[in-house]
């Protein structure tokens, strides 16, 4: 059984726990796209974990976790998280690896990201993450990109040299300062050495552990509406989150997928700029970001919250193929007398969207058409079972699939592991 797990909205939806969740099942959990710019967090055993870059796979001992060659992957980043990973008492070796083919982060891809978004004028910022992911992806696409086989090669110094001077160039025309080749060859070599018993070809790996009845778990980072095709472009990432991106980052076919699972927190937040049709401006939202802990896992900016948006969450629904949901945080809402699930977007000449348009100008004439529903005001944190969630929190989740469409499988009422409900997976 191999799954893909997504983000249906615009990341942060809690995936990093569902993720946990899921590895328990499974013999080996590979990230297929993205980079250091996610942040996965588990709360296991008392104590809290962010893992930006190595499958959350790597805090069960025995599991295999793979960087496939879909994910962008900053080597300096990836070695001080493998320390930080053997700090906590897991051993990397002998179960994790990297794509030969995942193409290499390095300093001016960050650089060029920071100088890109300054750069940029006040509407037009995209609000990265500043970790190179946009940079390093259209070295990729523009095939001037280093990968992680790269790093083995006795040649990498002139590899490194030439795109520096390349980035230099690119740097001083954004105004930005360029960035040294000797420093950063310096600093690379302890890291190529920490990193090169881990490289290999991961499509042979991942083929053999499928052939072998092995079940995989395709770890999707970010989400849906931050795809570089069917997001919120041009305030996206530079990648496909989607379940697409599950194959063409790993090697493995359409046909080997057996189950996607979209993971969809019961309300919605985004961090960054662009738009965001159930954005709440009001105590509502302020109310969702200190009950939800709403600050970025990796940048710690506060997450803009929202409503639950049906919309978003049935278009990821068809564009992924999700068989089973993970709702996330439904606790978050205990406290709300009402509670709302946007339908549509109503523009402003009465046209009604029931999916998401392309046009972001068409998007910002748009209101969101609400359904109000009453709230629980009842502690959901310590609940056990599907069955035992006050009604109304019960109906909540019910209209929703009801509009969405799809299947509930995991249902989470907290940060810690034991929170997790099973509802049919
Ligand atoms: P980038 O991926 O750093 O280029 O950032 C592009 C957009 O994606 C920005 O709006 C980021 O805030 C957003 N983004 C990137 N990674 C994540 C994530 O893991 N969670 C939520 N938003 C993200």
């Amino acid at each position: 059984m191999n799954t893909v797990l997504v983000g249906a909205q615009w990341g942060d939806e809690g995936k990093g726990k569902v993720i946990d969740f899921l590895t328990a099942e499974s013999d080996a959990v590979v990230r297929f796209q993205g980079g250091s710019n996610a942040g996965h967090t588990v709360v296991a055993g008392g104590r809290k974990y962010v893992l930006h870059i190595v499958p959350s796979g790597i805090l069960h001992e025995g599991k295999i976790c793979v960087i496939g060659n879909g994910v962008v992957m900053d080597p300096a980043a990836l070695a001080d998280e493998l320390e930080a990973v053997r700090g906590w008492g897991y051993t990397p070796e002998g179960r994790f690896f990297i794509s030969e083919r995942a193409h290499l982060v390095m300093p001016w891809h960050r650089a060029l990201d920071k100088a890109d978004e300054a750069a940029r004028p006040g509407g037009s910022k995209i609000g990265t993450t500043g970790r190179g992911i946009g940079p390093a992806y259209s070295a990729k696409v523009g095939r001037e990109g280093l990968r992680a086989g790269d790093l083995l090669k006795p040649d990498f110094p002139d590899l490194v040299r030439a795109c520096v001077e390349a980035a230099n160039r690119k740097l001083r025309a954004l105004g930005a300062d360029g960035v040294d080749a000797d420093e950063i060859l310096a600093g690379l070599v302890p890291v190529a050495a920490a990193l090169k018993p881990f490289v290999t070809d991961t499509v042979s790996l991942l083929h053999g552990l499928a052939e072998g009845g092995k079940d995989i778990l395709l770890e999707g980072a970010q989400a849906t509406m931050l795809d570089i095709d069917f997001g919120t472009y041009p305030f996206v990432t530079s990648s496909n989150p989607t379940a697409g991106g599950a194959c063409t980052g790993t090697g493995l076919s359409p046909r080997q997928i057996d189950r996607v699972v979209g993971v969809l927190k019961l309300y919605t937040t985004r961090v960054g700029e662009g738009p965001f049709p159930t954005e709440l401006t009001d105590a509502d939202g302020e109310t969702l970001r200190r009950r939800g802990g709403e600050f970025g896992a990796t940048t710690g900016r506060p997450r803009r919250c929202g409503w639950f948006d049906a919309v978003v969450a049935r278009y990821a629904r068809r564009i992924n193929g999700v068989d089973f949901w993970a709702m996330t945080k439904l606790d978050v809402l205990d406290e709300f007398d009402t509670v709302k699930i946007c339908t549509g977007y109503r523009r402003d000449d009465g046209f009604t969207y029931d999916t998401f348009p392309a046009d972001l100008s068409a998007l910002a004439r748009c209101t969101p058409v609400y359904e109000e529903l009453p709230g629980w005001k009842t502690p959901t944190s310590a609940v056990t079972s599907y069955d035992a969630l006050p009604e109304n929190a019960r109906r909540y989740v019910e209209r929703i699939l009801e509009i969405v469409g799809g299947k509930l499988g995991v249902l989470s009422v907290g940060p810690a592991r034991e929170t997790t409900l099973r509802t049919g997976i």
